[in-house]
This record gives C-alpha cells, sequence and structure tokens, in this order.
C-alpha cells in the first residue's frame, strides 16, 4: 500500500508531492468493537492509528512536514514533544538523510518513546519545564536557524493528519460522531479539515485529560498534570481552530480524570483486544461517560449511530503505565504441580 500523500495525492498541496519522504503510513484498521458497542448502543469502530510506523498518528503528518522540507532543501528538523512527534520526526528525518533534534519534558515522557526518538538517531533534549515551554522555546530557534519545525503548528502536518477522516468515510462511509483526545489541538483541528473537504459534518467530541483541559476551562493551565502524558498540555497552539471546529460540528471538547482514562486504558485491551496508550484511552473514556448524544442518534436516522473512536497511539508505547495498572505475573518451578497451580488458580 503506497504511503497517504500517493493515496490522496490530489488533496495535498503541491508543496509536499516533489520530494516525498514515506514509511507508508496511514491505511490504518478500523476495527467494529462490540462490546463497546454495546455499552453505548451505538455501532463504534477504533481507529488504530498505533498501527502506522512509528506507533502513533504523527506518522500522518509528519510524512508531509519532512517532504515539505526535503523539497526546502532541509537538512535539519525540530520539535517540541510529548513523545509521539520526537519518534515520528526522528523516524522521518532518519528516512530523509536529515539530522533532528526533539525537545521533551523531563521526566515526562513514556519509556517507548524516549527508546524511539533515540534509536532513530535524533539528538534528544531533556527540557527542566513542560511541553508548552518546550514549544515556545523551539518556535523561537526555529525562527533564528535554519531548522525546520515540524510540530503541528506547521500547516503540512495537518494535510497529512486530515487523510484519516478520508479513510473513515471510504471505508464505511458516514460517520455521525467521532471521538478524539485533544492534546496541542492539531489533529481535532485536522480532522475536521478532512471531513469538511469530504462533504461531511460528524459530531465531534473532544476529549481533555482533566488536570489538562485549557479548552474546557477556557484558560491557559500553567502546570499541566495527567497520567496521560501525551496530552499534558496547558496551551494547545491550534485552540481557536480546535474550538471553531467544534462548535461548527455541534460537538463538545470536554473533561475525564485520569481514572476514567485508566479504566478505558483497562478495558479496551480486556474486552475488545486493542491496546492503545493512556491519551488515546481519553477518546474511550469520554464515551462510556458522556454516551451518544441526542443529536448525533438522530442524525442516524432511526438507525443505530455509527461512532469513530480515535486511538492515536500504540499502548507499547509505554510500558510503565501499563505495568502500574495491572496484576503482577506469577512465578513457577518447572514442576507440573505448581504449573497446574499457576495455569488454574487454585
Ligand atoms: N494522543 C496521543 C497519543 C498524542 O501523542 C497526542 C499529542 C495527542 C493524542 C493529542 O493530539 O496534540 O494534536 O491534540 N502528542 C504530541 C506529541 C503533543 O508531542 O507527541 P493533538
Amino acid at each position: 500500500m503506497a504511503g497517504l500523500i500517493e493515496r490522496y495525492i490530489d488533496r495535498m498541496p503541491e508543496e509536499v508531492t516533489s520530494h516525498i519522504v514515506s514509511i507508508e503510513e496511514g491505511s490504518t484498521p478500523l476495527v467494529p468493537a462490540p462490546a463497546l458497542s454495546e455499552r453505548v448502543d451505538a455501532d463504534v469502530y477504533l481507529k488504530l492509528e498505533g498501527a502506522n510506523p512509528t506507533g502513533s498518528f504523527k506518522d500522518r503528518g509528519m510524512t508531509c512536514a519532512v517532504s515539505a522540507a526535503a523539497r526546502e532543501g532541509a537538512e535539519a528538523v525540530i520539535c517540541a514533544s510529548t513523545g509521539n512527534t520526537a519518534a515520528s520526526a526522528a523516524a522521518y528525518a532518519a528516512r530523509a538523510g536529515m539530522t533532528c533534534a526533539v525537545l521533551v519534558p523531563e521526566g515526562k515522557i513514556a519509556a517507548g518513546k524516549l527508546a524511539q526518538a533515540l534509536i532513530y538517531g535524533a539528538r534528544v533534549i531533556s527540557l527542566n519545564g513542560n511541553f508548552d515551554v518546550a514549544l515556545q522555546l523551539v518556535r523561537d530557534l526555529a525562527d533564528h536557524h535554519p531548522i525546520s519545525l515540524v510540530n503541528s503548528v506547521n500547516d503540512f502536518r495537518l494535510e497529512g493528519q486530515k487523510t484519516s477522516s478520508f479513510e473513515i468515510v471510504d471505508e464505511i462511509g458516514p460517520i455521525d460522531l467521532l471521538t478524539i483526545p485533544v492534546g496541542n489541538a492539531g489533529n481535532i483541528t485536522a480532522y475536521w479539515k478532512g471531513f469538511k473537504e469530504y462533504d461531511q459534518a460528524p459530531e465531534l467530541n473532544g476529549y481533555q485529560a482533566a488536570g489538562a483541559a485549557p479548552l474546557v476551562e477556557g484558560r491557559r493551565v500553567e502546570n499541566p498534570e495527567t497520567v496521560a502524558s501525551a496530552i499534558r498540555i496547558g496551551n494547545p497552539a491550534r485552540w481557536e481552530e480546535a474550538m471553531a471546529a467544534i462548535t461548527e460540528s455541534r460537538g463538545a471538547v470536554r473533561a475525564v480524570t485520569d481514572d476514567e482514562i485508566l479504566d478505558a486504558y483497562r478495558w479496551l485491551p480486556a474486552n475488545e483486544g486493542v491496546f492503545c496508550e493512556p491519551a488515546s484511552a481519553a477518546s474511550v473514556a469520554g464515551l462510556i461517560k458522556n454516551g451518544v448524544s441526542d443529536a448525533a442518534r438522530a442524525k442516524a436516522e432511526g438507525g443505530r449511530p455509527k461512532v469513530v473512536c480515535v486511538l492515536t497511539g500504540n499502548g507499547l508505547k509505554d510500558p510503565d503505565t501499563a505495568f502500574d495498572n495491572v496484576g503482577s505475573v506469577i512465578p513457577c518451578e518447572p514442576e507440573m504441580g505448581q504449573l497446574e497451580k499457576a495455569v488454574l488458580g487454585q
């Protein structure tokens, strides 16, 4: 399967189409979720963005941002990141033969993401400050040096990320509701752009973590805190556009607590066989908490509403949170009596 620039080349700006840097991202599974469907009385699908080459949706945007940078002859890219953007930028820079620097908040990035950024060969800088501070710093730095900024303030990122909406509609037709985690607010903005380009208008429900919910509270959060480190963001760069998208879609942005996020984070793998990272589970936690709105049900015109939860990142990214939220392994000597006890739980 070709990468998404080639697949949707007619809907891509020309800046990204002449020097394509791709790892065949996109075309991710859209998996029916029978247990969740029953829980909320709707036909729910999970968009498994963790199936992208570096395990998150960021690859959709990065193929475009790095392709545009390659066209300009850029030799280096930079980003601030809670982890996934860093992993993705590092991979696409490696693919393009560029150098990459990433600025991550010290101690607040999941182990798998850090390992990825390092193994792809990025220069990883651990900042004694949060994501919002890091983003401001890299924006200033990129203004003064010949380094291409690949955060989602880069419009090419959205051009790539909008293709997930295309894939959804191409696969299952119009949907009534989309639920999605919101951090820096680029992705929800991109989904809306994609739906609009396809003349679609599903309701968008964005979910933030309660300790990092600036859009919900209508003010910057100076010290955001949440177990969902990917969305630990207090001052989203795409604030206005995300709010416009939510309003136009007659949707809502709401908060889910860390406990609600972790409940969904454990429930999903145990009931649907799908393991996502904590930030991604916010979309499912929100759907479980708030259900499907009457308006979205009305759109379905008597049928069961079609709902898509975007699972933005792979669960393997954050093994520490997984271990903190499950039982322990069972030790066993190589002896049948012990093995039977261990297997049968008696
Ligand atoms: N889910 C995951 C797994 C993420 O990594 C992010 C953002 C989001 C959701 C929110 O998307 O920012 O477009 O609203 N991660 C960025 C990063 C900030 O640096 O990897 P958004």
